[in-house]
């Protein structure tokens, strides 16, 4: 089975001013003709940068996403970004589910499901997170859990080019704790598997699945070399351009 494009998406959070447009020109001159026959680079700053963010990055072939959509087009939601208005605003992806979304603003995986319906509508690629908490791992319920929050979050019209996976076990994030590569491979594995029941045998062994969760230079490539880990999500290393593109360059 040939291996899907690797993605290195980086997540900004609620990182980033105007100021930071420096961190993006200097992932733009890192981005060698080497490193872009290897791996896709998306960056995912606030939404307040999408805009200048996708100009300065017209013909540099790094993607800008958003880390969150409303699931409507447009209405009376004040304060909210529909999915069309990232891609108006230059955007390809969105990040959906974060476990950050999930834990602050109560979503669940219907409201998940709904963002990444959204983002299809306006042509967007959603990035779905998925991912256990430390207790529900301790519980032996990693697998169990990952499988429901996919089968309740991925939308029936997804296929490997409108749907990226990123597992990020909530414990691992922002802690730099990571699971061993052996448990990495077990959940990426049964994610694969569960998307074979979801988008079907031929679109299942295409679809990019992302490891995040505290990926740093130093970890990327043991990370990067599971089986069915096709890129990374990238919190806080992605605010530096070295530390991000070292964790590209590991593949
Ligand atoms: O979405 C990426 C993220 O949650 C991982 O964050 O800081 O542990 O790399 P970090």
């Amino acid at each position: 089975v040939d291996r899907p494009r690797p993605l290195v998406a980086g997540n900004w959070k609620m990182n980033g001013l105007k100021t930071s447009s420096n961190v993006l020109e200097e992932i733009h001159a890192g981005y060698t003709p080497g490193l872009k026959a290897k791996v896709e680079l998306a960056v995912c700053p606030p939404a307040t940068l999408i805009g200048h963010f996708a100009q300065l990055s017209v013909g540099s072939r790094v993607a800008i996403g958003g880390q969150d959509c409303h699931a409507k087009e447009s209405g009376a939601f004040t304060g909210d970004l529909s999915a069309e208005m990232l891609a108006d605003a230059g955007a390809t992806y969105v990040i959906v589910g974060h476990s950050e979304r999930r834990q602050y603003h109560r979503e669940k995986d219907t409201d998940v499901c709904a963002k990444a319906v959204a983002a299809h509508r306006a042509g967007l690629t959603a990035i779905v997170c998925v991912g256990e908490t430390r207790e529900e791992r301790e519980a032996g319920k990693a697998l169990a859990v990952v499988k429901k929050q996919l089968r309740g979050s991925i939308p029936v019209d997804s296929n490997s080019h409108n749907l990226v996976v990123a597992y990020e076990p909530v414990w691992a994030i922002g802690t730099g704790l990571t699971p061993t590569a052996a448990d990495v491979a077990e959940v990426h594995a049964a994610i694969r598997e569960e998307l074979r029941r979801l988008v079907g045998k031929s679109e299942a062994p295409k679809v990019r699945i992302l490891y995040g969760g505290s990926v740093k230079p130093s970890n990327a490539a043991e990370l990067m070399a599971v089986d069915n880990v096709n890129g990374a999500l990238v919190g806080g290393a992605s605010l530096v351009a070295a530390d991000f593109l070292a964790i590209a360059g590991a593949y």
